[in-house]
């Protein structure tokens, strides 16, 4: 088991598959994009699933999400599910996206196993969308939520991020979109993880902020049945249910107290946190020729050093060295 000073045991393994994207998020990328890695250094195909298998196989990872950058760019995708799936004992696969391209690959996801997928939706507007994201493609994202839904990769989970002056009078709207569709929203306040720098603590719109603006509107009341657990989102059911909706509060309301995360960057380098300040190199392990069990005891030995939490509001706070793309969210 994956087991940090703290006691926590890490099961769910995040991985990312690129670092790159089509959309420049503001709270993610500059516009510009940014050095991606070079091809060498990612990791193949072959190479992501024995590291994935494992965490599976020996060390009690349950939960596998390929997140990106953009992982639907990753031209393996379907194949790499498909292998996922067939690992045993077999991990629930998920999947967290921009939704681009998910209008085509939705069906073959499902059909490789997938069983559900978080797509990113900010606003509902147009203009906004090419401001927030810099490219016009909403129309492709709500394709792609509507292609998730049909494919029965459910629930369709939607992760919004608001922003002040930019998309914050959307939350009400976004949430009327979903319970009207049926995906069900999670609101993620804003973290320092943007490759430019430019978070800044007063633009960031707080889960508390959040839950004013909903409350106007919908009555929400605090969903015990599905008790919080390490799930950082605080769902509520709206109007009486069943509908729910998440708050996460990354940084108000941190959650790291009961963590069970575990990162795979696309060069191969095991994360213990969003935050961490270190990682550790299994590609170049892997690439010596160590055994299953080698790499097993490197990443054991990177989870036990894992922090408490990120401190996100300490004086000395670093942001990580990569940004989220990077990292995988
Ligand atoms: N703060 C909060 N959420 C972020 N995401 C990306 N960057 C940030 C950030 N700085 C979200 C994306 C996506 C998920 C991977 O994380 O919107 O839904
Ligand atoms: Fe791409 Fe996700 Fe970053 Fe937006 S947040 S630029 S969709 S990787």
């Amino acid at each position: 088991m994956l087991v940090d000073g703290f006691g926590r045991v890490a099961t769910d393994l995040r991985v990312s598959l690129t670092d790159r994207c089509n959309l420049r998020c503001t709270y993610c990328m500059p516009p510009e994009g940014l050095e991606w890695l070079p091809k060498p250094e990612l990791l193949t195909d072959d190479e992501v699933i024995r590291l994935v298998a494992v965490g599976v196989e020996r060390l009690g990872i349950t939960e596998v999400r390929y997140t990106g950058g953009e992982p639907l760019l990753r031209r393996g995708l379907v194949d790499l599910v498909t292998r996922t799936t067939a690992l045993r004992p077999r991990p629930h696969v998920s999947l967290t996206t921009n939704g681009i391209g998910l209008s085509r690959l939705a069906e073959p996801l499902r059909e490789a196993g997938l069983d559900r997928v978080n797509v990113s939706l900010d606003t509902l507007d147009r203009d906004t969308f090419v401001r927030l994201a810099h490219r016009d493609r909403l129309p492709d994202v709500l394709a792609g939520l509507a292609a998730a839904e049909r494919a029965g990769l459910r629930p369709v989970k939607v992760n919004t991020v608001l922003m002040r002056d930019v998309n914050d009078h959307e939350a009400v709207p976004l949430l009327r979109f979903c319970l009207e569709k049926g995906y069900e929203l999670r609101f993620i306040e804003q973290m320092p993880l943007d490759a430019q720098h430019g978070w800044r603590r007063e633009n960031m719109v707080t889960a508390d902020e959040i839950l004013d603006r909903l409350t106007a509107e919908f009555t929400l009341l605090p969903d015990d049945a599905a008790a919080r657990g390490s799930a950082p989102a605080e769902t509520f059911l709206v109007d009486g249910g069943p509908a729910r909706v998440g708050v996460i509060g990354s940084v108000t309301r941190p959650f790291c107290g009961a963590c069970d995360r575990v990162r795979l960057t696309a060069d191969g380098q095991i994360r213990n946190c969003l935050f961490a300040r270190e990682e550790s190199d299994l590609r170049a392990a892997l690439r010596s020729g160590a055994s299953d069990r080698e790499l097993a005891e490197r990443w054991t030995a990177a989870v036990a050093g894992k922090r408490a939490g990120h401190g996100i509001d300490d004086v000395g706070f670093l942001q990580p060295a990569r940004p989220m793309s990077a990292i995988g969210g």
